[in-house]
């Protein structure tokens, strides 16, 4: 509950919500929850170190609802020339040639009754950090936002707090329709 707050929204809202929805108030959720991976990838070698744009391997976060893992054939267009004989890089190339996609485990999912879509945000000028945190400076991805319903109304009504993610307030026009429960629950 202390994250919901966090914003700052006015507490007769949350009272309102709080009763009406006391399931979801205590939801917990997966923040810090990062599960092995088949491959051992590092976003802070080729976000991070490399600046390899987000957007290059999570292509959809800009066309349509899911940003996308990146098939296995967009890491050999580097590595059939960089480090090919990499034991992790190899696994990769089993995986192209065996036509096997690769099993990444999902970290960050929303329950089936809850719309997403990155489109929305992309375009808006949300960048990714304000939801999935220094992912750049990340050896293993980890779920850094909490993810529940207060997590999306808090920036919804007010815009996000995050010092230097290149977005403000949303004007109150605007928060007043994403604030309606059929934009995230159709
Ligand atoms: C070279 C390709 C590549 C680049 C560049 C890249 N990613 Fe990824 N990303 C992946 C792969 C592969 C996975 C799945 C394995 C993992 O979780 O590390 C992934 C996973 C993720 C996940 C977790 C997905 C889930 O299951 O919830 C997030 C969030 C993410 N990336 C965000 C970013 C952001 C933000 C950037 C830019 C700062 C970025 N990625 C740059 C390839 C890339
Ligand atoms: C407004 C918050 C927000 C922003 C901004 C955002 N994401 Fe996400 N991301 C989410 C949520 C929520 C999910 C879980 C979606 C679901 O389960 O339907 C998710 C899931 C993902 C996933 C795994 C599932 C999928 O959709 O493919 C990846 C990869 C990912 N995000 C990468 C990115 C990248 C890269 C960017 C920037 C280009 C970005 N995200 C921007 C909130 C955000
Ligand atoms: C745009 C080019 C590019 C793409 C795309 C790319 N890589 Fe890399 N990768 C590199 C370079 C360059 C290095 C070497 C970095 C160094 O030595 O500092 C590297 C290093 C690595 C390493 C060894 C270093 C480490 O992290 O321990 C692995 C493993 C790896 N990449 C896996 C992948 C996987 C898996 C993908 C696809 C999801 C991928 N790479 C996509 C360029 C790329
Ligand atoms: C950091 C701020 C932020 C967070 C967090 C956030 N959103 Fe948004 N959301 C926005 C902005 C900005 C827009 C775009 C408004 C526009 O373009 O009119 C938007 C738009 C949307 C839209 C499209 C609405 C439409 O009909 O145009 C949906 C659906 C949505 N968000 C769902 C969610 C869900 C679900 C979550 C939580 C998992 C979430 N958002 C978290 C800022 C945020
Ligand atoms: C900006 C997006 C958004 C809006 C608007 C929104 N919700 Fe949600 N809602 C979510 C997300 C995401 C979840 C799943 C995460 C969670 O349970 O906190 C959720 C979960 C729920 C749940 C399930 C709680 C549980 O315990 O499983 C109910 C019931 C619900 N919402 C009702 C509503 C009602 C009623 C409204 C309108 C007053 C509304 N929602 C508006 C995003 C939204």
């Amino acid at each position: 509950m202390r994250s919901l707050r966090a914003g700052g929204p006015r507490p007769s809202v949350w009272a309102a919500l709080a009763l009406a929805l006391p399931l979801a108030a205590c939801e917990p959720t997966n923040q810090g929850y990062a599960p092995p991976q088949p491959i051992k990838y590092s976003h802070a070698v080729h976000a991070g170190g490399l600046r390899i744009p987000c957007l290059y391997c999570h292509y959809g976060a800009e066309r349509g609802r899911h940003a996308g893992i990146p098939p296995a054939s967009v890491c050999l267009n580097c590595h059939r020339q960089v480090l090919p004989d990499h034991p992790e890089v190899r696994k990769v190339r089993e995986a192209v040639e065996q036509q096997k996609p690769i099993e990444w485990a999902r970290i960050h999912q929303l329950p089936d009754h809850a719309y997403f879509s990155h489109q929305a945000h992309v375009r808006a000028g949300v960048v990714c950090q304000t939801c999935h945190g220094p992912v750049e400076q990340m050896g293993r991805v980890a779920q850094e936002a909490p993810l529940t319903m207060g997590w999306c109304l808090s920036c919804h009504r007010q815009g996000s707090q995050r010092a230097g993610a290149g977005f403000g307030a949303i004007p109150a026009a605007q928060a007043n329709r994403l604030t309606d429960c059929g934009v995230c629950h159709h």
